[in-house]
């Protein structure tokens, strides 16, 4: 079976728990808009290829932390709407949570799923308490502080702010945590894969500034030129457009030569070249040369 049938499916049980039947209904309509229909479910992709190239273990396991590890993202991008970060009324091509439920209810929703991923991850390891307790750790360092999404979004209120940082922490964490979730979920060493996940969603952070520089906002789905409007840290700004696609490109073959040692590397480096061809729109791409 297709591991995107898995994601859904697992994402759909799960959803249909938090927001089901005794769920205050725009709570549990908010939660529903925030997670279906989804975007490109990189982030579970990317860890339940790593548990696949690990070769062997549960795939039940590595099922579950891609799901907490996407319903963190959504989580996370929710909040990033709010008006007190980066106010924007569209996201996937339909109004942001924000927009559609105000942001009293977008604060809610964000916070019910931070807290669904881990209760995704307690329910489903009961039988497998050290693999419980690895997921929790990863999961938890890339969502909190001093290093997740929580801290990366920290930045911005900060006066002076390393654009790398604040990349590497709002979006190569969980890139980060997928990576080692993978791993982690079949009984391997986690460490090892960490840099994968980190150069890769270093990478899409940079492609993602690319695309709010000079992308379109039709086939984005979501607002463009938030960067320059908010005076956001942003590798266009740091470095135009030309060298940042080369940041990009040198981002994504460090993450292939970071792929360890193991039964599906050969098929990994295919996977992340694949993926990371898609990062930019084919006329933004050529714009390097
Ligand atoms: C958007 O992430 C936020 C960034 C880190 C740039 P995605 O582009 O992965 O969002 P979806 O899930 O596909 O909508
Ligand atoms: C989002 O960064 C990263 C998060 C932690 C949500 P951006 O603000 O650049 O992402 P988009 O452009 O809104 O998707
Ligand atoms: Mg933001
Ligand atoms: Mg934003």
């Amino acid at each position: 079976m297709d591991p995107a049938v898995w994601i859904e499916g697992s994402l759909e049980f799960a959803v249909a728990e938090a927001a089901g039947p005794d769920c205050p209904p725009m709570l549990a309509a908010a939660i529903r808009h925030a997670v279906f229909p989804g975007g490109a479910r990189l982030r579970p992709r990317l860890c339940l290829a790593v548990a696949m190239a690990c070769g062997k273990g549960d795939r039940d396991a590595a099922i579950a932390a891609a799901s907490a590890i996407e319903i963190i993202h959504c989580a996370s991008l929710v909040h990033d709407d709010l008006p007190c970060f980066d106010n924007a009324e569209t996201r996937r091509g339909r109004p942001s949570v924000q927009a559609q439920f105000g942001p009293a209810l977008a604060v809610l929703a964000g916070d019910a799923m931070i807290v669904l991923a881990f209760e995704i991850l307690a329910r489903r390891l009961t039988t497998r308490p050290q693999a419980l307790g690895r997921l929790v750790t990863i999961v938890g360092r890339a969502a909190g502080a001093p290093y997740g999404i929580t801290a990366g979004q920290a930045f911005e209120s900060e006066t002076v702010i390393d654009t790398a940082l604040y990349h590497r922490a709002k979006t190569g964490a969980l890139f980060a945590a997928a990576s080692e979730a993978g791993a982690a979920a079949c009984g391997a060493p986690s460490t090892p894969w960490r840099n994968l996940g980190a150069y890769l969603g270093e990478a899409y952070q940079v492609a993602d500034d690319i695309r709010d520089a000079a992308g379109d906002e039709e086939e984005l789905g979501k607002p463009i030129g938030v960067d320059a409007k908010l005076g956001r840290p942003n590798a266009v700004r740091d470095m135009g457009i030309p060298e940042a696609i080369r940041k990009l490109d040198v981002l994504v073959e460090a993450a292939i030569d970071s792929v360890p040692l193991c039964p599906g590397r050969e098929r990994m480096h295919e996977l992340i070249r694949h993926e990371a061809s898609r990062f930019l729109p084919e006329k933004l791409a050529r714009r390097a040369a």
